[in-house]
């Protein structure tokens, strides 16, 4: 992305609003993949990239500065399933410097706020910014009251059980250690813990590194579990304190080793090198770390570089989200060559068609990489792998390793064959399709290839779909395998098979009727939901809404789309015809067909997958199996009335009371008004909730949007 960005100073006001509105969005996002889930999407990486970014639109346009700005937060929400502890003294993060420049600046900047001549010597330390877990202990008279995870910054979550059976961390302290006193540091799991965690499958499942595999295991709600990931407490900081420690951080960490304070791990783990604070030796310590990192027990995605008195710390002070006396030197990513055996194509559950590059297995950063994904047709290509190559991977306390490109010592690329994608399904033999503009390829089998049904079934369950309580992924997992289920009509012969059920590990009479009574139930649906748990691509919720209101029943939509087909085929014979390639008059066919039906929401990429689903016949008798077994109820044709907002555009921000978003949607279309995702000078009424942020600050920025509460836009509709 760095490639394509306008320089901040080029930038003008509205679209420097509208990218960090969607950085916004974005960083919120991944911090809660990341910190709540333990599920990143995306690399360390790429996450600081948008994050620097995003800071650099900060500083140059601080008047689009929002109150919940991303530079004012750390981490990310604490989960629900624990219980919020607030963090006596709020446990902020790190500001990161990329480079030796980046550390001058910082350093420089600190010298001057303590009165300090540039290149100054002041004792500080560099440590091992170790990649786990951040957690806070507190200790009240000398034992371990609370453990919290960083959660927000402010709010952490409660895993004091668990604190308790990790190795570092210990329940009581010596009298001589401060009457309250709150020890922070990191959970981590070493390499070859986390190595054999992930062979074993204890977990029940893989963890992309040691950072993942550590806040899985430290954030379970059975502290037995926790017991057995081999976690281990590094400490790097002090919150709160009531009583006496010594002036210098360096002393401090000596001083939390004798009161039983972290872990030998085979390495000297509480690595600091004290340096006299001046950029060289900053820079030396740093290169050391780096050297030595593929030798450590567990992985650090840099150095800390700390100013060591107390005293100076304190004059510093913090920005909003960051101390000014540390900063993280981060590493790039760690990189090894190793030889791409094999490109395999892997089906996913919705059809996706993934290429894997199968590795001669090396070791990148204390992990064996063996398998690599590599994304998709245009990103091997534009790699230009092909199989026999030696390449180069990287891993950086990364999601997933991948492949950087073809290593400079790789020989005899020219020889081997280019790579030529499938054209056909591994796993059912029906065609792959790739439409026009997307880097995805997909299975056309839908409802009769292997590798979908089991995400069919589960999208069936849904609760959009038919709402099947009880119809899990593990049963829909476990009846197919036993072959009782193989396509959508069979859910509803379940009923025959309920002894079966009910000799399932966690299944019981009741369990068993409560599921079939509400398979029975489930029969009865509508129009809109009986298309939807065909789970046709770009089918959604909408869509399907807007075809049951617009086309009638199923026979009539049926018919509707019997009739577009033909309409396809004539166009598309056509415009072969007239001498165009084959993928100008599918795209021509499918324009044509969409301009004929002419209903807002139907473009041609909804039409190219319904019809493309009913073309497969297998797909089509499924599908009729399927809604014979439903009793479907037609959805009423909406009529457009008119208004005092018809013909207005209308955004909905903020959480709503009285009505769900979808239903103040569908209201407002009713009475003929246009509804808007996003706030803009064509905006008529902006609808603002409790919650309303940078939207309603936009609205009251524009200044000629009209601003309603949720009352006041039902008095406007009298209704
Ligand atoms: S000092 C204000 N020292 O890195 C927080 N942090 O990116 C100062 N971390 O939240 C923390 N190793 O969880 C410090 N040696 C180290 C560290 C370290 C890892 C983590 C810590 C912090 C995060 C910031």
């Amino acid at each position: 992305m760095t490639d394509t960005l306008t320089p901040v100073a080029e930038l003008a006001i509205d679209d420097a609003r509208k990218e960090m509105e969607d950085l916004a969005e974005k960083l919120v996002n991944h911090r809660y993949l990341y910190h709540t889930l333990d599920e990143p999407k995306i690399s360390d990486a790429e996450f600081d990239r948008l994050e620097r970014r995003y800071f650099e639109l900060e500083a140059a346009f601080p008047q689009l500065a929002t109150e919940d700005s991303p530079s004012k937060r750390v981490g990310a929400k604490p989960s629900p399933d624990f219980a919020p502890v607030t963090h006596a003294v709020p446990m902020l993060s790190l500001e990161n410097a990329f480079s030796r420049e980046e550390l001058e600046e910082w350093l420089n900047r600190n010298l001057k706020s303590l009165g300090l001549a540039p290149g100054a010597t002041v004792a500080m330390s560099s440590e091992l910014k170790l990649d786990g877990v951040s957690l806070s202990l507190r200790y009240v008279d000398r034992k371990l009251v609370s453990a919290a995870t960083r959660g927000d910054g402010t709010t952490g979550e409660d895993v004091t059980a668990n604190a308790q059976v990790i190795a570092g961390i210990p329940k009581t302290i010596p009298a001589d250690a401060p009457y309250i006193l709150e020890v922070r540091g990191e959970v981590v799991m070493p390499r070859k813990t986390f190595n054999d965690l992930n062979a074993s499958g204890a977990a029940g499942r893989t963890f992309a590194n040691p950072r993942n595999a550590a806040a899985g295991s430290l954030r379970q709600k059975d502290a037995s579990k926790t017991a057995k990931r081999g976690l281990v407490f590094l400490p790097h900081g002090i919150g709160e304190i009531d009583g006496d420690l010594p002036g210098h951080w360096s002393q401090i960490t000596d001083q939390l080793k004798t009161w039983g304070f972290g872990r030998d791990i085979g390495f000297d783990e509480t690595v600091t090198w004290t340096t006299n604070g001046t950029v060289d030796e900053i820079m030396k310590a740093y290169d050391t770390a780096l050297v030595h990192r593929p030798d450590l027990p567990f992985d650090i995605d840099g150095v800390v570089v700390k100013f060591d008195a107390i005293e100076a710390r304190e004059e510093l002070g913090a920005v909003s989200r960051t101390p000014r006396w540390g900063i993280a030197q981060k590493f790039p990513a760690e990189r090894a060559d190793t030889r791409l055996e094999a490109i395999e194509i892997q089906i996913g559950r919705t059809g996706r068609i993934t290429p894997v590059g199968r590795l001669q297995p090396v070791t990148v950063g204390g992990v064996v990489v063996s398998n690599v994904t590599l994304h998709n047709e245009d990103h091997i290509a534009g790699l230009d792998l092909r199989e026999g190559d030696l390449v180069t991977i990287q891993r950086a306390g990364d999601v997933i390793p991948q492949i950087v490109g073809l290593s400079s010592a790789n020989t005899g690329h020219d020889e081997r064959p280019a790579f030529s994608f499938p054209a056909s399904c591994t796993a059912c033999g029906s065609g792959i399709v790739r439409a026009e503009g997307e880097a995805d390829a997909y299975c056309e089998g839908s409802l009769h290839c292997p590798a979908q049904v089991h995400e069919r079934l589960v999208h069936i369950a849904g609760r959009d779909a038919l709402d099947i309580d009880g119809l899990g992924d593990k049963i829909i997992g476990e009846l197919i395998s036993e072959g009782l289920l193989s396509e959508p009509a069979d859910i509803f012969s379940l009923g025959e098979h309920r002894g079966t059920i009910m000799a399932k590990e966690g299944w019981g009479p009741t369990s068993v009727d409560k599921l079939i009574g509400a398979i029975d139930a489930a029969r009865q649906t509508t129009v809109d939901r009986a298309f939807y748990s065909l789970g046709i691509r770009h089918f959604g919720r909408s869509a399907t809404k807007t075809i049951a209101r617009e086309w009638g029943s199923v026979p009539e939509i049926l018919e509707r789309i019997r009739n577009l087909q033909v309409s396809r085929n004539a166009v598309y014979a056509r415009e072969l015809g007239l001498g165009q390639t084959s993928d100008k008059a599918s795209a021509a066919a499918l324009k044509f067909l969409a301009e004929a039906v002419a209903i807002p929401d139907i473009g041609p990429v909804v039409l190219r997958n319904v019809l493309d689903f009913f073309d497969d016949t297998d797909n089509a008798q499924r599908a009729k199996r399927f809604f014979s077994q439903l009793e479907i109820e037609i959805l009423q044709k909406v009529e457009v009335s008119q208004s005092p907002v018809t013909g207005k555009t209308v955004v909905f921000t903020g959480s709503l009371e009285t009505m769900s978003r979808d239903e103040a949607k569908a209201q407002a279309e009713r009475l003929g008004a246009k509804v808007s995702g996003s706030i803009s000078k064509k905006t008529d009424i902006l609808v603002a909730g409790p919650g309303a942020g940078s939207k309603l600050k936009k609205a009251q920025d524009i200044g000629t949007i009209e601003i309603l509460d949720e009352a006041g836009w039902h008095t406007l509709v009298g209704q």
